[in-house]
Order: C-alpha cells, then structure tokens, then sequence
C-alpha cells in the first residue's frame, strides 16, 4: 500500500490558505524546521537567485519573512518585486510552490515583530550588514560589540534597513507525492477576487 494520501481538487478547499493552513498543520509537527521556504527572487536584468528565509506570517492574503532590506534579495525585491517561495515537507511527500507580488510590510508591523525577538537577535541585526563582504569574523564581533555597547541600558530600536516583506500570491500550487511519479498537483490561479482551481499533469 502506498504511503501516500491522494490529493483531487474534489479534496482541495477553494481557499488556497485554508489549504496551507491545512497542510502546514499536518506537516510541522514533523519537520525539525517548518518555517524553513526557499525565496527566489531575481534582478531587473532576470538574474535568479534563492535562498532560504523563515516563514513568520500567514494571513490577510500575504506570505511574510523577516530581512535585511540593503541584502542581495532587498535589492532584487526593491528592483523586481516578483518572488517565488518553496515548502517541502519530506515526511508527507508534500510541495507548496507560491508565485506573487512583494510588498515591504508596514513599519508596524515591522517594529512589533523586531520587538519580539531576543536582544542577541536584534544586536545581530544591527551588526550585520547583510550581504556585504565581511574581512573577518573579528570585524563582524567588533561591531557586534560596538552595538551592545551603544545600546547597554536602553531598548534596541529596529535598524531602518530591516523589516518585513509580504508576498500576495497569484498562483499556489499544491503537490502531493504519489507512487511511480505520478503525483497529484493541484494549481490554484487569482482570478479577479477570487482563485481558479485545476489539476495539473505531473
Ligand atoms: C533555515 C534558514 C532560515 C533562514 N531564515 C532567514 C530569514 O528569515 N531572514 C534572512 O534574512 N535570512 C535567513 N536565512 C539566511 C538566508 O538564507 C541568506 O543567507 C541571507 O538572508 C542572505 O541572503 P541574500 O544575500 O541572498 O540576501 C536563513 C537561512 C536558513 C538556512
């Protein structure tokens, strides 16, 4: 018997992020990472580039991570605001594949979340220069200890280059392993307010 569950557009909810929200729920309780998706986003002149991010919002139409905005993929974004995010849960045999428009997140949104994290995170966001070429590990400690010495005693205010991005998604695919590769996929597409639904070959 397969290992796999089937998965038909009959199966499908017509809300691709209840369907996330669905899969996700399934899947986290088994990955040792579940926020983890791949980012690719890709230069004005078409130059692709991925990376992994943390997937630390869901909800209100948008998909959101948490970057440097003066980083290899701010500036991608800033010149080309389409992305492309990538879930695997290996354990179900699952892939969500989100295609979208991005958006920088409110500076609200953006200050509430730096807020929350540990103040060695936030030091470290402001010790970072994301992306840039570092001499030494000494010149990365040496501003690290810079910034905690500049902020010793007071809140750590969020650096104005980092913040939130939101993608709104166009298209969401959904793939569920099946045996002898004849997988399920299921493709919803934006059409007007609300998402068209079809089966894919695979
Ligand atoms: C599992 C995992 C999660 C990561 N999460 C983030 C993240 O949320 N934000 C971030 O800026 N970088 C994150 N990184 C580091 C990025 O993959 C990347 O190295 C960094 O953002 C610089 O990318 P860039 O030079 O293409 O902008 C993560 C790396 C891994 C492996």
């Amino acid at each position: 018997m397969s290992r796999w569950e089937p998965f038909d557009v009959s199966d499908s909810h017509p809300d691709p992020f209840v369907q996330f929200a669905t899969w996700y729920a399934e899947g986290s309780p088994l990955l040792p990472e579940p926020q983890a998706v791949s980012l690719s986003t890709a230069s004005r002149a078409g130059r692709v580039s991925s990376r992994m991010v943390l997937l630390r919002h869901v909800g209100d139409g948008t998909f959101g991570w948490y970057t440097n905005y003066d980083s290899h993929k701010g500036h991608d974004l800033e010149e080309n605001p389409q992305a492309a995010l990538l879930w695997w849960c290996e354990p179900l045999g699952r892939q969500i594949r989100i295609e979208g428009h991005v958006a920088r997140a409110t500076t609200d949104e953006s200050d509430a979340y730096f807020a929350s994290r540990g103040r060695g995170h936030q030091i470290g966001a402001h010790a970072s220069w994301q992306s840039r070429v570092l001499s030494s590990r000494e010149e990365l400690m040496t501003r690290v200890e810079e910034v905690t010495q500049r902020y010793k005693g007071h809140e750590i205010p969020r650096p104005e280059n980092w913040g939130g991005y939101r993608l709104t998604p166009h298209v969401i695919e959904f793939w569920q392993q099946r045996d002898d590769r004849l997988h399920d996929r299921v493709v919803y597409e934006r059409d007007g307010y609300s998402w068209r639904r079809e089966r894919r070959q695979p």
